[in-house]
């Protein structure tokens, strides 16, 4: 295309400085104001045994006071049960779901257990990806309910991990941003926890498990969650009570040796835990939910759908359809021959057997027909032989009258 030129500026040309204030410096604050207004989705996944100690995490996470149900230990599956609450600090509003998997780990066979996990996380990006599919999309406003961080409770035993937390994972970690956390630490000794959490690592790099690691790409935190990567998994305390230490009121839990103070970070790593999920690295989540993860899943299933862009052979969104419409048909065409083969089958079959019947009904019918003959016959000789003796009683009768009268003649006579 030609480009009309309107001033050039040639050798001798002067350049003019600007003079003055353009004002495009102004464009990272349009863009924190917008998001602002429009405040921000944040979900949660709480993956843990029943008991664990997830809900007090969450309250002490972002000092409320949220659900508070106590769950059962007998639940026959695991339910997935999800609540949101509207939180704003300053003028930022955070739209935060809390998702607990009510009922993890208890039951017998723990084969299935983190089947209802994937299929809720795969269920957020179906929905996402629907929208994104529509022609009307608003995805500005849309709710984002997509996992952006699974927070994985690993029970204290100091050793290492539990198979079911190591398959869980390995089920979770191409579907969201893995957090491992050493659930109430405060019940593991501080030498026993420093092997605990190189064990986890360890077990968890054999595996090939892949978790979460803070960005360092970004050199403002690039150094903290370098270390922070190196702290993983955090061991955290959590607790709903306020404790008296000296004259200050601390969130902790009080035995009878001491207080554990849950945001002292010689006490236990919760502090660096909300530090890096909420304040560092929120965004860096849900970016990475969004780039990797909502991508896997986007790729994966557009695929399905036939639509690929890679490779020698560039189909177009019209042949695809045109395609999948082709097989969808040839399928209708296979089921329906199918069917009507069948049907035939079953016809003859239903006359085989129809004449079948027929044949024995007649067999049967010629049986009776002989019998009743025999039958008949035998009768009637029964009835002749009959019909003979009384012929005979008759002419006996008769003779004996007979006799009977000449006799009374001869009297008379006399
Ligand atoms: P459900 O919602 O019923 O599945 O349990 P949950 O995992 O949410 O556990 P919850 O937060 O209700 O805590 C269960 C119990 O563990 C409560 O009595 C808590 O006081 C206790 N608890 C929570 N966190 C800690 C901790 O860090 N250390 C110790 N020792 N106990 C804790």
């Amino acid at each position: 295309a030609h480009v009309k030129v309107l001033r050039s500026l040639g050798p001798e040309g002067r350049t003019l400085p600007l003079q003055g204030h353009v004002g495009f410096d102004s464009l990272p604050d349009q863009l924190v104001n917008k998001c602002v207004n429009l405040g921000f989705d944040m979900n949660i996944l709480c993956v843990g045994e029943t008991g664990i100690g997830k809900s007090t995490l969450m309250d002490c996470l972002f000092k409320a006071n949220f659900d508070d149900t106590v769950h059962s230990h007998k639940s026959p599956g695991v339910e997935i049960s999800e609540h949101i609450y509207n939180l704003k600090e300053g003028n930022v509003k955070l739209r935060l779901a809390i998702v607990d998997s009510v009922g993890y780990g208890d039951q017998i066979n723990k084969e299935n257990s983190f089947k209802p996990l994937v299929d809720f996380i795969d269920e957020q990006f179906e929905n996402y990806l629907q929208e994104e599919l529509k022609i009307k999309r608003d995805l500005v406003t849309f709710h984002d309910s997509r996992v952006h961080v699974c927070l994985y409770f690993l029970v204290p035993t100091g050793h290492s991990i539990r198979s079911l937390d190591l398959v869980t994972m390995k089920a979770l970690d191409k579907k969201c941003n893995i957090i491992p956390i050493i659930a109430k630490s405060d019940t593991v000794s501080k030498s026993e926890l420093d092997t605990f959490k190189a064990n986890i690592m360890e077990e968890l790099r054999d595996n090939d498990v892949e978790i979460y690691t803070f960005p360092t790409d970004d050199e403002t935190v690039a150094e903290v969650n370098k270390d922070m990567n190196e702290m993983m998994p955090f061991a955290v305390v959590g607790s709903r009570e306020d404790v008296k230490v000296g004259e200050t009121t601390v969130r902790g839990r009080e035995y009878p040796w001491g207080v554990v103070e849950i945001e002292n970070e010689q006490h236990c790593d919760f502090v660096k835990l909300r530090e890096m999920l909420i304040r560092t690295n929120m965004e860096d989540l849900r970016e990475v939910t969004h780039r990797k993860h909502y991508e896997l899943y986007r790729r994966g299933k557009l695929k399905q759908m036939g639509i690929t862009d890679d490779g020698a052979h560039p189909v177009s969104l019209q042949e695809t359809y045109e395609q999948k419409r082709a097989e969808h048909l040839e399928e209708l065409q296979r089921i329906e021959n199918e069917m009507r083969q069948n049907f035939v089958n079953k016809v003859r079959e239903k006359d085989l057997e129809l004449k079948r019947n027929e044949k024995e009904l007649a067999a049967k019918y010629e049986g009776l027909r002989k019998e009743n003959n025999e039958e008949k016959k035998r009768l009637d000789e029964e009835r002749k032989k009959l019909d003979d003796d009384l012929a005979a009683l008759k002419k006996k009768r008769e003779d004996l009258e007979r006799a009977n009268a000449e006799h009374a003649n001869g009297q008379n006579t006399k």
